[in-house]
């Protein structure tokens, strides 16, 4: 009797552990996951000339990202996607090693899993499975491998490193819009910048990262650029105004697919956050929230006053997709000014990284003609506008920019290191067009050193 009902609950364990883990194991929100495999409509994709390996998910992980945390020196996210067949993702996580003996030191992370099926206008309708973990327990200066995956299907190990920004300072590549022909024709940019500068921090992606904020073949695009750069350097980013649809609607991909903190405004979750490095405090605003949300102006606004009004770090970049001062002849953005350029002055802010206007331009405003707005003594806060894709807009004589470029794809490094920022902007072949170096001084604003090569302005 007693060996009966033994057999009878380790049946009923098995059965849980077979059946009713796996479904459960999705999000709050989605706690029904379809466990079955879908179908998809390959010919009408392949009708319309779509990439169908780019487009539809399988059982083995793809668009693998690992993005920074809001405490990015003890913990990396990573999301990737999959088929509906996979109700349940794991990570395994281990200390890098010169040879195989990491694999007996795996660690194991159970990712939440999200379902997601958006089905755009004239497109194939595409459902899969986003699965998001939070890897903890790093320790600076250590390098570590992981993979994504769960039963026979598997990612390759990534490896990464934690910054250790006391001993070996900061870098990032900040890159303004991709948006168009992003497979075809920003790959080479990205690929470019990882060749040029294979150990930075992170990567900053100023918004416009695709055109149409649900497309999902232009997401595939975007990973596919990326490759396994995506999967080895963290990445932030910033959201633009073609990653909202109209009613101002965040793209459906945009909190699935990334796992960016939801440490700023509420309702802003992964779009207005900071993050926070011992020496550098990097912040996105959400700037079409600006533009289109009085409520949400208003709470980016009390939001940012309030991160920077006790902030002890030496260091703070600023990013958000609208330019505080255009690059385009016809374009300015007077309501960010009036409303975020106070806070800037005030704090202090160091850099603002922003996109949308499809040219190469950056300045310290300090006593600009008209078309901006007339500064009283440079806070010493740099403006950079750039861009990474080909879509390309002309750009304008005003005074604000010491360096400019139209007709160009460019990426940017930047480095700090003490009290000294260093700052490159390289084109897409890989030549130096602009450099200058900030250095802090006490109680006065950033002293600017430019360092702009001397070559003909494009
Ligand atoms: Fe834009």
């Amino acid at each position: 009797m007693a060996f009966q009902k033994h057999v009878l609950i380790t049946f009923l364990t098995v059965l849980f552990l077979c059946v009713w883990v796996p479904v459960v194991q999705g999000q709050p929100g989605s706690p029904f996951l379809d466990p079955g495999a879908p179908t998809y409509d390959y010919d009408m994709a392949l009708r319309l000339g779509m990439d169908v390996k780019l487009l539809f998910p399988s059982a083995t992980p793809d668009r693998i990202i690992v993005n920074l945390t809001a405490d990015p020196l003890s913990s990396i996210a990573v999301n990737w996607r999959t088929d509906t067949s996979k109700v349940l993702g794991l990570v395994e996580i281990a200390e890098a090693t010169d040879g195989p003996q990491f694999l007996q030191q795996v660690r194991t992370i159970q990712a939440t899993t999200d379902s997601l099926k958006v089905c755009p206008p004239d497109e194939p309708a595409v459902v899969a499975h986003y699965h998001a973990a939070t890897i903890d327990q790093l320790v600076p200066g250590k390098k570590y491998v992981y993979r994504v995956g769960e039963g026979a299907h598997w990612s390759e190990w990534f490896q990464f490193d934690v910054p250790d920004p006391e001993k070996e300072g900061l870098s990032f590549l900040y890159f303004g819009d991709a948006q168009n022909e992003v497979k075809s024709m920003w790959s080479r940019v990205i690929r470019e910048a990882y060749r040029t500068w294979p150990d930075i921090d992170f990567m900053l992606h100023a918004g416009d990262l695709i055109n149409r904020h649900n497309r999902d073949i232009e997401w595939g695009e975007w990973f596919h650029a990326g490759a396994y750069i995506h999967a080895t350097i963290p990445s932030i980013m910033t959201p633009g105004n073609h990653e909202y649809g109209k009613g101002v609607v965040l793209s459906p991909q945009w909190q699935p697919q990334f796992n960016l903190p939801g440490n700023g405004p509420k309702g802003l979750e992964e779009t207005c956050y900071q993050i926070n490095f011992p020496n550098l405090k990097v912040i996105s605003l959400d700037a079409e929230q600006i533009d289109e949300s009085p409520y949400f102006l208003e709470k980016q606004v009390q939001w940012l006053d309030s991160v920077l009004q006790h902030d002890p770090r030496p260091w703070t970049a600023l990013t958000l997709h609208y330019p505080f001062y255009s690059t385009k002849p016809d374009r300015d953005n007077p309501k960010l000014r009036q409303h975020f350029k106070p806070i800037i002055d005030r704090y202090g802010v160091d850099i603002v990284l922003q996109g949308h206007d499809h040219a190469y331009g950056r300045g310290m405003v300090s006593n600009v003609a008209s078309g901006s707005q007339v500064v009283a003594g440079a806070a010493g806060t740099m403006y950079v506008v750039s861009v990474s894709g080909p879509k390309m807009y002309e750009v304008s004589d005003d005074p604000w920019m010491d360096r400019k470029a139209s007709n160009t794809q460019l990426f940017q490094i930047i480095t700090i290191r003490g009290d000294e920022l260093q700052y490159q902007a390289y084109t897409a072949t890989g030549e130096l067009y602009d450099a200058f170096q900030l250095k802090k001084r006490k109680g006065k604003p950033n002293m600017l050193i430019n360092k702009i090569p001397d070559t003909p302005e494009k």
